[in-house]
């Protein structure tokens, strides 16, 4: 029997290389030796967007058709939408009976997004709720593991937590305590040096076009000391050569010596780069046009997702009620 892994990204806009090296090339990867569940968050989107909720669902339909076109393939996962499965809610209602209230409050990633994000109110109740809700997303499914950043540590900790007390109060071994599969991603900065991210504008999207890709790459920031082409370059203070090493490792030697002995120019060295992530993208993009053609197959995709979803997740809930003698 494989273990079964679950993980679940948030529809909030367009899938990027972060998303590519931080999760989907592992997801990929992952296919092979697990049972995989691949999950929509919406509900977990709509914790933060609520206000303005338009574009949910053209993201969720979008972030899928990456997924598929980046390699995750639904014969072998179950790529399914949280919202389409009303258990999740159920077992989350559950599951915040016996949270302790402090738990949440003290949850760093609740602290640090009520501290920077200013654009949006999240102090609200449902917010400060989000790790119960991904508790219910993982343990639906009694997932063995989860493929996450470690940004998300935080929330699987207080996952095993509320499962040893679950387990603990109706005398079961109903759930499994979920591990963390760490995903060792590089890391990536956006295209202006600072953390990638929707809101500074600083991406390559996976979808994008060639000379969207050319124009971004020529703007990145390269090392600031190298003025003359005749400068030598400090590969490890620029961006250009971290996303060589990251993507193309195989060019990392040859990157090097070339700029610290300055045998190539910055603005060559990112029309290369710009070149490479092109081709790299290309396959994805194709993928994408020929999916775009077939709106049925995916909707057919999603409908068999959540089915199968669904099917586990009334199973887990038949049980947690018969425990909680409903
Ligand atoms: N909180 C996760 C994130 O922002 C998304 C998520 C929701 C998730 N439910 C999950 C991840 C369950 C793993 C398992 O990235």
């Amino acid at each position: 029997m494989k273990k079964r892994i679950l993980s679940g990204m948030r529809p909030t806009g367009k899938l990027h290389l972060g998303h590519l090296v931080g999760a989907l090339a592992n997801w990929t990867k992952l296919q092979g030796e697990y049972e995989c569940f691949f999950m929509v968050a919406d509900w977990h989107a709509l914790m933060s967007e609520y206000e303005n909720p338009c574009s949910l669902k053209a993201n969720t339909l979008d972030n899928i058709i990456d997924w598929l076109s980046c390699g995750i393939d639904p014969e072998k996962s179950t790529i399914f939408i949280q919202s389409q499965v009303p258990e999740h809610l159920e077992l989350y209602f559950i599951l915040s009976l016996i949270t302790p209230l402090g738990l949440l409050e003290r949850c760093p990633t609740y602290k640090e997004q009520l501290r920077e994000v200013t654009n949006r109110d999240l102090s609200t109740y449902a917010f400060l709720g989000y790790p119960v809700l991904q508790a219910a997303d993982i343990l639906l499914y009694k997932a063995d593991a989860v493929p996450v950043g470690e940004d998300q540590l935080p929330h699987l900790e207080l996952t095993r937590q509320i499962v040893r007390k679950f387990n603990h109060l109706y005398k079961a071994d109903c759930f499994p305590e979920p591990k963390a599969l760490l995903t060792e991603a590089p890391r990536l900065l956006g295209l202006d040096g600072r953390k990638m991210s929707k809101s500074y504008n600083n991406y390559i999207g996976l979808s994008e076009e060639p000379e969207d890709i050319r124009k971004k790459v020529q703007n990145m920031i390269t090392d600031p000391l190298r003025i003359r082409l005749s400068d030598p370059g400090h590969p490890h203070k620029c961006n250009v050569f971290n996303y060589y090493s990251i993507f193309f490792p195989e060019m990392k030697q040859e990157g090097q010596e070339r700029c610290s002995k300055s045998s190539i120019g910055c603005t060559t060295c990112k029309k290369e780069l710009a070149d490479k992530i092109i081709n790299l993208l290309a396959p994805i993009r194709e993928k994408r046009k020929a999916l775009l053609k077939d709106k049925k197959l995916i909707q057919d995709i999603i409908s068999a997702g959540s089915l199968k979803a669904s099917g586990l997740a009334k199973k887990t809930i038949h049980e947690v009620k018969g425990l909680l003698k409903l």
